[in-house]
Parts: structure tokens; sequence; C-alpha cells
């Protein structure tokens, strides 16, 4: 079990962690589908916001936001270690790109989910809308959230 005492959830602080997060990310959202290094990154990544959950300097979790236009942000790869799921560190994630959204002054957030993480984003207050479609040989849907989301609905574990 996590202690919470020593995992720290953080903006990425230098270029070696930009380098342990994008393989933490491949690890946990491409290498499963067997894609090569490198899938795991686009060309937005370069003026995104990256946040991630160290435990013991180890990267154990990780989230992107991007700012689409002046009212709206995108929320992607989110991806937590396998062994580290279901202690809320996931919600933790969203939750602190939800400040920083707001700090943007965002009013609404999109992600592309992956159809059997609906009831994650869900508990946080997005909603699927428009119809479904693949996205790497998985079924995905568009969901959005408003902001503000009172974060403070989203319990701290
Ligand atoms: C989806 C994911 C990010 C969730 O992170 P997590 O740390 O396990 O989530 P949390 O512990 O904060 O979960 C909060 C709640 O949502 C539930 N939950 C977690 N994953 C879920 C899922 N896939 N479907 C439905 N509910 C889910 C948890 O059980 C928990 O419920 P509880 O509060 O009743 O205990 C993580 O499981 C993951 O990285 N999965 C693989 C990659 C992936 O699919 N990423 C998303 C791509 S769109």
């Amino acid at each position: 079990m996590l202690s919470k005492s020593n995992i720290d959830i953080r903006p990425i602080q230098s270029k070696r962690e930009l380098d342990d997060m994008y393989y933490q990310r491949w690890l946990v959202l491409r290498a499963p589908l067997g894609m090569d290094r490198g899938s795991e990154k686009d060309k937005h990544d370069y003026s995104a916001f990256h946040l991630v959950a160290v435990c013991e300097e180890k990267i154990i979790g990780s989230a992107r936001l991007r700012q689409l236009s002046a009212q709206l942000g995108s929320i992607a790869y989110v991806a937590v270690l396998s062994e580290f799921r279901s202690q809320g560190l996931g919600t933790k994630l969203i939750k602190k790109l939800m400040e920083q959204a707001q700090e943007k002054n965002l009013k609404s957030l999109r992600l592309m989910a992956r159809s059997n993480t609906l009831g994650f984003y869900h508990r946080i207050g997005f909603l699927e809308k428009g119809e479904p479609f693949n996205f790497l040989g998985i079924p995905h849907i568009f969901m959005y959230a408003n902001l503000p989301l009172f974060c403070d609905n989203v319990e701290d574990r």
C-alpha cells in the first residue's frame, strides 16, 4: 500500500524526469499494445504541462494538460503503473490538472477516454459526448467536464 507521505504529485522538474515520464507513459499506454518506444510521444508534448506522481524518485504516474483554445483544455496520457492503481493516484493527477486548468482560466476540459475507463472519469465529473471511435485498435469516446468542478467533491483518499 502506498504511504501518502512519500508520494509527490508535481510538474516535471528536469530533462531526466521528462525522459523517465515518457518511459513510464510508454510502459502503461503503449507497451501493452506492442508499440515501440517513441509511440508514446506526440507533437504537442513540448508545449504541454506535464504532471507526475513520484515515489522515492520513481515516476509511478503521469498525465498531461494542453490548451486547445482560450476556454478548452485537453487532458491526455493519464497513466498509473499497475502496482499503484486503485489507491487514488489517478484521481489526484486529474484533480491537480483541473486546478492547473482553472489557474489558466479554462472553462472546460476534454479527454479521449478508453471505453474501459468511463467509470473512473464519471467519478470525477466527466461525461461522454459524441460517438465512440477506435484509436490504436481500442474503443474510445470523448468526455468533457466544465470548470470549476468543485475539486473538493473529489474526495482525497
Ligand atoms: C485509469 C487509471 C488512470 C486510474 O488510476 P487509478 O490510480 O487506478 O484510479 P483511482 O485509484 O484514483 O480510482 C478512483 C476510483 O475509480 C475507480 N476506477 C479506477 N479505474 C477504473 C476503471 N478503469 N473503470 C472504472 N472505475 C475505475 C477505482 O476503483 C476507484 O474507485 P473507489 O473510489 O470506489 O475505490 C489507471 O487504472 C491506469 O493507468 N490504467 C491504464 C491506462 C489507462 O487506461 N489510462 C487511461 C486512458 S484513457
